[in-house]
């Protein structure tokens, strides 16, 4: 069998409506969480209410999300309020822009009520509060911004069992081992707190001619200010914030912009 189809992947249109699209990749705030950075998270919501062309892809871990049943150690003296507030108050944050979430996966955090209990917080209570798609822990999205202009994004939380620190690690085993930079425009990858990006430069092939095919790897960083655990473990601090992409209409182009601050630098 030369061919055998293992999956499907969600459609986004954004019916001709913009000339492009800026998406926040917006992953791991661990809200609940002692050092989740509300300030700079809130900047980030009043980014999208500005303009509608504004809009998320969530890559988990969006509340810390310690239950006591999974060793929890010291992370549950760090845990500020309990799951049920944790839930509350991020989709109280996300409630007044839930129109402009594409898609989101789960992370790891939320996975371990799932590995605890066998209930996915993410599809039955998270997801649908916000009326949004939900991917699992990972999966493909396409962006269609009208009948002529698609991307394709390839999402990850992150292998929960991480040991690298190099935060190119997982998106070299993404891209180039299984692949899929030849068919990915962005692969996005949370859950190592940091913010990177690398562009992927692969041949393809189109009839009789061989183009040139660009994939962006990037990491999606987080809002923890150097949490305690992350000290002890001699973690050097990350930075706060997530990567925002544009996405053109007329021409198949990217854009990334590092973060928020960088974002307003460049768009004055
Ligand atoms: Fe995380
Ligand atoms: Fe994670």
């Amino acid at each position: 069998m030369a061919r055998r189809k293992v999956g499907d992947i969600f459609t986004y249109d954004f019916e001709d409506k913009f000339d492009y699209i800026d998406v926040w990749k917006m992953s791991d705030m661990h809200l609940g969480h002692d050092d989740f950075d509300a300030k700079e998270y809130k900047k980030y919501i009043a980014w999208v209410q500005e303009e509608p062309n504004r809009f998320i892809i969530g890559l988990g871990d969006y509340i810390e999300c310690v239950t006591s049943g999974r060793n929890p150690g010291t992370s549950l003296t760090t845990q500020q309020i309990n799951i049920n507030g944790q839930v509350e108050v991020v989709i109280k944050l996300l409630e007044p822009i839930k129109d402009r979430i594409i898609c989101m996966t789960e992370g790891n955090h939320e996975q371990r009520i799932t590995k605890d209990v066998q209930f996915d917080i993410m599809r039955h209570t998270i997801a649908p509060r916000l009326n949004t798609h939900y991917l699992g822990y990972q999966g493909w999205v396409r962006l269609r911004l009208n009948e002529k202009q698609n991307y394709y994004v390839y999402l990850h939380h992150g292998p929960s069992k991480s040991t690298s620190s190099n935060p190119k690690y997982h998106l070299d085993i993404i891209a180039l081992k299984l692949g899929y930079a030849g068919e990915a425009d962005i692969i996005a990858v949370g859950h190592n707190h940091k913010i990177f990006a690398h562009k992927y430069i692969q041949p393809l092939v189109v009839g009789n001619k061989l183009f040139t095919h660009d994939c962006w790897g990037i990491r999606t960083g987080g809002f923890l200010n150097y949490p305690l655990y992350s000290r002890e473990a001699l973690y050097p601090p990350a930075d706060v914030g997530s990567p925002i992409v544009r996405y053109y209409k007329d021409n198949h182009d990217i854009e990334i912009f590092h973060n928020l601050e960088m974002y307003r630098n460049l768009n004055k």
